[in-house]
């Protein structure tokens, strides 16, 4: 008797078609960025991720933990739910679950961020002092890099925010594309005593992650050359480079570096509105991090996620001895609607993330204070179902539910046999859909469906035969509206 275990956390506020097409940047819609929401409309809205009470958000910024709470920034328009009007928003919340939403933390007010205030880091320096690195826009709209420190430390939320005047500490040199120049990592420390981050960039087409050293944390000087680039790539925005453990699923510190680790770097790429990471080496006496060769550098590169995920930022939890991975969930609901139901976005569940043991790809989980949601259990056991069969499960609203399902076979004598040419799941799942029949599968779930099928998301299995194991592919079709895994006619 094998058997297949899976959790999955569905919910209905990922509408997973991309309606909206975006490419580079954010779009500008002047006429809706002030329109504040008359009402929020709290169809959709979720009870398990996280979103503002009202209006845009776009990226999780500066995710920190600091005595005792986790803090989240976020990239927000106060006036609107289309993207404008950025500051920071703030939050706070002990458990990553149930947050308290509090003022904007940093918001365009000097000359150095007077057009907006973009995505950045956090770190906290030795001596448990947090300090915020990000983008600011200035008056000739030229992307510079700023800090901000706590006014009050001793303010367990940490609720205000204070940008020195010697700001901007880091601004785009003659190399630099001054409009392309932002997101600041959270930084880590080599032991020549020089703290480092990266920079997203982009030269002509190349994309990069400038390489930045400072020993105050003030004084910044660009390093000769990028931390790493990769030609035809775009910008790359939102890039995020840290340790793995090569032994272990606990997570490192962002200065962690040794012989048991690897490092991911994370590029977000504008001109597909995708993220791709690659694992590889840092060489920190040369300041320079090379790919493994086990999979690609640019757009077919690997990915945390193949649905609705960008802007991607981890941080080292120090309570957990974790590194978590917070992702922004696009809308793909159109403007008018957005602008209607006065919100847009939210971000995705947070994620433990690791190495998997074979060294070529990062695993991930839901964290498990997720589990504290749990509320009414509705449990079915023991059910056979037969090619073709389908089974409601009552007592649940499809619209959120927490679901972990153990699917068993007699044998799987029918899988077919895997092709060692198929390498991305991704073009695996499009070519055999959901309506394919195969050998075992696809079997699995119809989430969000409405009461008479006529919509809902398959997430769906098949089982293949390898030489000596059994490969599993799980996809999801978000594009459909008929499905037949019901009886076919
Ligand atoms: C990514 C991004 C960042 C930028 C921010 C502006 O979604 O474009 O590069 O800092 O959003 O809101």
């Amino acid at each position: 008797m094998k058997a297949f275990k899976f959790l999955f956390l569905f919910f209905c506020c990922f509408y997973l078609i991309s309606l909206c097409e975006v490419e580079a940047s954010h779009k500008v819609y002047s006429e809706f960025q002030s329109l504040e929401a008359a009402q929020v409309k709290q169809v959709h809205r979720t009870g398990f991720h996280f979103q503002p009470p009202k209006h845009w958000i776009n990226d999780p910024n500066g995710p920190m933990y600091f005595n005792g709470v986790y803090h989240l920034f976020y990239q927000y328009n106060p006036k609107g739910a289309v993207w404008g009007n950025i500051v920071w928003a703030h939050s706070v919340s002990k458990d990553m679950i149930n947050w308290e939403a509090l003022d904007p933390a940093i918001y365009p007010s000097k000359p150095f961020d007077i057009n907006g205030c973009w995505s950045g880091s956090a770190t906290v320096l030795p001596g448990n002092k947090p300090i915020i690195l990000y983008t600011g826009i200035d008056p000739h709209n030229y992307q510079v890099q700023n800090y901000a420190l706590p006014k009050n430390i001793s303010d367990p939320y940490l609720r205000e925010w204070v940008k020195p005047d010697n700001n901007p500490i880091v601004f785009p040199d003659a190399g630099v594309n001054a409009t392309a120049f932002r997101d600041p990592t959270t930084a880590w420390w080599g032991k020549d005593g020089h703290w480092r981050i990266i920079i997203g960039g982009r030269r002509r087409n190349r994309g990069m992650a400038h390489l930045y050293r400072s020993r105050d944390f003030v004084n910044w000087v660009k390093a000769k050359h990028p931390l790493h680039s990769q030609a035809k790539t775009g910008m790359w925005e939102c890039p995020d480079f840290f340790p793995v453990s090569k032994s272990s699923n606990n997570g490192l510190d962002t200065s962690a570096h040794g012989v048991d680790t690897k490092h991911v770097l994370k590029v977000s790429l504008d001109v597909t509105r995708f993220e791709y990471y690659t694992l590889g080496t840092y060489y920190p006496r040369i300041d320079r991090y090379v790919p493994d060769n086990t999979s690609a550098d640019g757009w077919d590169g690997l990915r945390y996620d193949y649905g609705n995920f960008y802007a991607s930022k981890t941080f080292y939890d120090p309570a957990k001895g974790r590194r978590i991975l917070w992702g922004w969930a696009n809308e793909s609901d159109s403007t008018h609607d957005d602008t209607q139901k006065g919100w847009s976005g939210v971000q995705a569940i947070p994620r433990k993330i690791w190495l998997d043991p074979n060294g070529k790809q990062l695993l991930q989980w839901p964290v498990e204070e997720i589990e504290a949601l749990r509320g009414n259990k509705v449990q079915v056991t023991n059910t056979k179902l037969k090619k073709g069969d389908s089974l409601e499960i009552k007592g649940i609203t499809a619209a959120q539910a927490d679901v972990e399902v153990t699917f068993s076979f007699p044998n799987l004598d029918k899988a077919e046999k895997f092709d060692p040419s198929w390498v991305k799941a991704q073009d695996l799942c499009a070519q055999k859909g959901s309506k394919v029949q195969g050998g075992v599968g696809p079997f699995g779930l119809l989430t969000l469906a409405s009461e008479k099928l006529e919509e809902f998301t398959p997430v769906f299995f098949r089982i293949f035969k390898a030489t000596d194991k059994h490969v599993v592919l799980l996809c999801s079709d978000a594009s459909r509206f008929v499905f037949f895994f019901t009886k076919p006619p």
